[in-house]
C-alpha cells in the first residue's frame, strides 16, 4: 500500500442554514479544499462523497454524480458512501484506499447533510433509520431514547452521574467557542446543562448534539506528491472500520461500542503506535455519554472512568488527551454525513498547527472516531505530520 496524505480542508459554517442550499455548501467546501491546498481543481482524480440521507432530507438521491456536477468536475468518476453518521469517515476511507492502491494520485473527500428543511419530528424518523427499524424504529425509539438506555445502564454499573455527562457539554461548549465554523457559540454551566430539560432522561437538551446543515471536504493525495504539493502534509497513518448489530437488544453490552474496541485495536495496531502517543482527538459525542464510551472504549481511560476523566478536566483543550477541540458534535454541530469529514479536517488543522486559538500545544499525533448509528459502523483513523 502506498502512504496517503490529506493536503487541503475546507468547510462551511455548521448550523441552521437557512441561506444555504445543499449545492451551494457543496460549492462552498469543495472550493475552499482546493484553494487551501494550493491547486485549481484540474488535478483531481475522483470523489468519494458521504451523506446519510439526503433522500428524507431533501428528496435528493445521486449524490455522487451530483457533487462531481456541482464542482465542475464531470466526467471523473465520483462516488457516494452511506454508513449513517459516520457517512463522511467512510467516503475518506474509501478514498484512502482509491490513492493507497495506486488507482488515484490525488482525489477529494466531501461529506453534506442539509438536516433543516424538514420538521423536527420527520428528522429524527430519518436519523432513526440508522437503528433496527423492526426492534427500535418501529416501536417508536429515536436516537436520543437509543443513547438514554446506554447512559442508564453506565450509570447502573459504574456509578457515572449526570453531572458528569454534563461535564461533557460544558467542556465542548466551551471548545466550540474558539471555532468559528461552530454551529453554537454559547457556553454553559453544569447547571445549565443539568436544567436543559429532558429529552430521554437522562439524556437532557444540552446533552444532545443539534440538527445541524453543513459541508465539509478535504484533498487526500499519495504522500510523496502530496510533499511536492503543500508544505505540511498530514500522513493517515491508520484507517479501519468495524461492524456490529444495528439492534441495541443483540448486542453483549449497552455499555461500550464493540465496534470503537475492535477498529481501535485494529488502528492503533496498524500504525504501530499506543493511545500515549495521541496528541488530539475527535470523537462522536453525538450525545454526552457517547463521548463517555469513546474515550473509555478507545483505550484513553479505564471502563468507567471516562466521566471522571472529564469532570476532572483530563479532556479539556489543556488536558492530558483533548478532546474534541472543534466542539465535537456537541458544539460545532452534527450535519450528520459531514461530521466524519469534519473531523479530519480539524485534525488536519492541528497538525498543521492551523487551529487558531484552539491550537493543542506541539500536536503531532490525532486520531478521528466516527460513528454510525448506534455503533452498528464505526472508524477510527490516525493521523501524523508526513
Ligand atoms: N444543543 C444545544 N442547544 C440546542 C440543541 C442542542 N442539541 N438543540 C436545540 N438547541 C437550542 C436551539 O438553538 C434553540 O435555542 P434558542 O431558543 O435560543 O433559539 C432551543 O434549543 C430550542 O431549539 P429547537 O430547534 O426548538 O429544538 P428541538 O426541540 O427542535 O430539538 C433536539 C432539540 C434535542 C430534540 C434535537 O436537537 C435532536 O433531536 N438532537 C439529536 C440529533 C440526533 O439524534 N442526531 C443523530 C445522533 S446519532
Amino acid at each position: 500500500m502506498r502512504s496517503v496524505s490529506i493536503i487541503g480542508f475546507g468547510q462551511t459554517r455548521f448550523g441552521e442554514l437557512w441561506e444555504k442550499g445543499f449545492r451551494e455548501m457543496i460549492a462552498e467546501a469543495g472550493v475552499k479544499a482546493v484553494q487551501s491546498a494550493g491547486l485549481d481543481g484540474k488535478e483531481i482524480e475522483a470523489v468519494f462523497g458521504g451523506t446519510m440521507a439526503s433522500g428524507r432530507f431533501i428528496g435528493q438521491e445521486h449524490i455522487g454524480a451530483l457533487i462531481a456536477d456541482q464542482l465542475g468536475l464531470n466526467p471523473i468518476p465520483s462516488t457516494r458512501s452511506e454508513a449513517a453518521c459516520a457517512s463522511g469517515s467512510i467516503a475518506l476511507r474509501n478514498a484512502f484506499h482509491a490513492v493507497a492502491s495506486g488507482d488515484h494520485d490525488i482525489v477529494a473527500v466531501g461529506g453534506v447533510e442539509k438536516m433543516t428543511e424538514i420538521d423536527v419530528g420527520a428528522t429524527s424518523f430519518a436519523l432513526g433509520g440508522a437503528g433496527d427499524q423492526e426492534t427500535e424504529l418501529f416501536h417508536g425509539a429515536t436516537f436520543p431514547a437509543l443513547y438514554a438506555l446506554m447512559a442508564r445502564r453506565h450509570m447502573h454499573d459504574y456509578g457515572t452521574t449526570e453531572q458528569q455527562m454534563a461535564a461533557v457539554a460544558v467542556k465542548n461548549h466551551k471548545n466550540g467557542m474558539l471555532n468559528e465554523h461552530a454551529q453554537f457559540h454559547k457556553e454553559f454551566t453544569i447547571e445549565q446543562v443539568m436544567n436543559s430539560g429532558y429529552v430521554a432522561s437522562p439524556l437532557k437538551l444540552l446533552d444532545c448534539s443539534p440538527i445541524s446543515d453543513g459541508a465539509a471536504a478535504l484533498i487526500v493525495a499519495e504522500t510523496g506528491k502530496a510533499k511536492k504539493l503543500v508544505e505540511q502534509p498530514i500522513e493517515i497513518i491508520a484507517s479501519s472500520q468495524s461492524s456490529d448489530s444495528l439492534a441495541l437488544a443483540s448486542r453483549k453490552s449497552l455499555t461500550e461500542l464493540a465496534g470503537t474496541k475492535h477498529a481501535a485495536k485494529t488502528a492503533f495496531e496498524r500504525a504501530g503506535i499506543k493511545q500515549k502517543d495521541v496528541s488530539v482527538a475527535e470523537v462522536h459525542d453525538c450525545f454526552t455519554i457517547a463521548e463517555i464510551l469513546a474515550i473509555e472504549d478507545l483505550g484513553f481511560f479505564k471502563k468507567g472512568e471516562g466521566g471522571k476523566a472529564t469532570e476532572q478536566g483530563r479532556t479539556a483543550l489543556n488536558g492530558e488527551i483533548p478532546v474534541n477541540p472543534s466542539g465535537g458534535l456537541k458544539a460545532c454541530g452534527h450535519p450528520v454525513g459531514a461530521t466524519g469529514v469534519k473531523q479530519a479536517g480539524e485534525i488536519f488543522l492541528q497538525l498543521t498547527g492551523k487551529a487558531g486559538k484552539r491550537q493543542v500545544k506541539g500536536a503531532e499525533i490525532g486520531l478521528t472516531h466516527n460513528v454510525g448509528g448506534s455503533g452498528a459502523t464505526v472508524t477510527v483513523h490516525l493521523y501524523r505530520r508526513a
